[in-house]
């Protein structure tokens, strides 16, 4: 007879998914969950259009576990009620942030990295996908034009990319038991970069936040006058961020003018590419980023418009020892690192998924043809988006990628937020869902283009809908 283990969770009766597979063969009851549960999640996705970007109905689904596990059937059925009250990147009309529809492949590599369950602490704890983190890096690095000393590390999201970057510049800076230390941004920079300097433990004066001008580009004159006024009283900047893609416009800063006066200064140059970065990738595209190559640091968010499925971001640094001699402590409960460090000490996190493997079978899918390809639909969907927009009614704001903004002429901040309040709705009505966002003192809707369901035939309606929210 066969008892238990004292702990063991119990396998249970027919129906009942077991907690852990048989490690000596292959389980069907687990293949068999594992089919219908991808089966629903295809079947949520392709029914997108009879949804609509947000649910009608979200139901939240009983929270507590029950005394005795749930059967398979009903933990599908608990699957299904949150697929059924979430939100639907893949809808055309799905317009609203930087989320696009999952890539297939990043889908499956998701699905992969769950079974493996590796931790990218350590190399003994994921041998291959350790490495494989490190190549993609070394890839991204390369591809953007950063020397060969540089390297990064993957981290869930750009918010906390940005902040590690913060911290390493600190650092080499030699500043970071010093609380005077201040940071330079524009004032289109993305909340993350002030997050970052809280968390640090530094003033909101540290943030100097510069003035951008009629693009969204940060002012080069300000800048050299507000460092000229550092100078004067003996304040010391230790690290200047640029914007590759703001997060209202997607306005992208003069990097290489940015690049050379940090030089010049010896101040580390952070580019925040979240939006922007990947666009540096191909060739036909890389012009907009010129001079990001003079990055100290670079964060890329492979998330935000390849379809990576979240999250997916890397930090990229010019030289990749600056990473180790920040952030290790060394791992004395584990065996030597095989490469520069473990991947546990290149960054704040310790335990983490491999994210890398949905973002290294995302880019094999896709090909450089097929990044190209989604970057430059995006940027196409924009242009045929503002040529349509009537500029004797609407004052437009973009940048040379794939976001736009807007609002009715002549109207005073409090018009404008009833209007993009109500206008939001109404699209939302239509199966349309646009951002309200505020911006120099006005609001104004959202668009951001990288759906690639979205066709022209969805942007003229769009049009048409927008002018029908105008008074005449
Ligand atoms: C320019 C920019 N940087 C950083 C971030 C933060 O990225 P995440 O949301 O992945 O933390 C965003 C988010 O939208 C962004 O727009």
């Amino acid at each position: 007879m066969h008892f238990p283990l004292a702990g063991t969770p119990q396998i249970c009766q027919v129906e009942c998914l077991p907690p852990f597979v048989s490690p000596d063969q292959l389980d069907p009851q687990l293949q068999t969950f594992l089919e219908e549960a991808t089966s629903r999640l295809c079947n949520w996705l392709g029914s997108a259009t009879q949804r609509g970007p947000l649910p009608a109905l979200s139901v939240l689904p009983e929270v507590a576990p029950s005394f005795e596990g749930r059967s398979a059937e009903n933990l599908l059925e608990d699957l299904q009620l949150v697929m059924d009250g979430s939100y639907h990147p893949s809808h055309p009309g799905a317009l609203a942030h930087l989320d696009p529809p999952p890539l297939t492949a990043s889908i499956a590599a998701d699905l992969i990295c769950a079974g493996l369950n590796n931790n990218l602490l350590a190399e003994e704890l994921s041998p291959s996908l350790s490495r494989l983190e490190r190549e993609i890096c070394r890839w991204f690095s390369e591809r953007i034009g950063l020397p060969k000393e540089s390297g990064g590390v993957a981290a869930s999201g750009g918010s906390l990319s940005n902040l590690m970057a913060l911290v390493v510049a600190r650092k080499q800076a030699g500043k970071e038991f010093d609380q005077t230390g201040v940071v330079l941004a524009s004032e289109d920079a993305h909340v993350s970069i002030a997050k970052a300097l809280n968390v640090m433990g530094l003033s909101g004066d540290s943030l100097y936040k510069l003035p951008t001008n009629q693009e969204g580009k940060v002012s080069i004159e300000a800048l050299k006058d507000q460092l000229e006024t550092f100078r004067s009283v003996g304040k010391k900047c230790f690290a200047l961020v640029a914007t590759a893609g703001t997060t209202v416009r997607g306005a992208i800063d003069p990097l290489a003018a940015l690049g050379e006066l940090c030089t010049r200064e010896e101040i580390w140059f952070h580019v925040d590419g979240a939006i922007g970065g990947v666009f540096a990738i191909p060739q036909k595209t890389a012009p907009l980023l010129e001079g990001i190559s003079k990055a100290n640091s670079v964060t890329v968010n492979p998330q935000k418009v390849l379809g990576i499925t979240k999250t997916s971001s890397l930090l990229l640094v010019a030289d990749r020892t600056h990473l180790v001699s920040t952030f290790s402590t060394g791992l004395p409960y584990m065996e030597p690192a095989w490469g520069d460090a473990h991947g546990g000490e290149l960054g704040l996190q310790g335990t983490r998924s491999a994210e890398v493997l949905k973002l290294w079978l995302g880019l094999r899918q896709l090909g450089d043809k097929g990044i190209l390809d989604l970057l430059e639909g995006a940027i196409e969907r924009r242009c045929y988006f503002q040529n349509k927009l009537d500029t004797s009614r609407f004052d437009l704001i973009s940048g040379p990628l794939h976001l736009i903004a807007f609002t009715p002429k002549c109207l005073d901040e409090h018009e404008s937020a009833e209007w993009s309040l109500l206008a939001r709705k109404t699209l939302l009505d239509k199966q349309f869902m646009l951002s309200r966002c505020r911006y120099k003192g006005r609001h104004y809707l959202k668009a951001v283009l990288g759906n690639p369901h979205t066709q022209t035939m969805h942007l003229d309606k769009l049009e048409n809908l927008l002018n029908k929210t105008l008074k005449n």
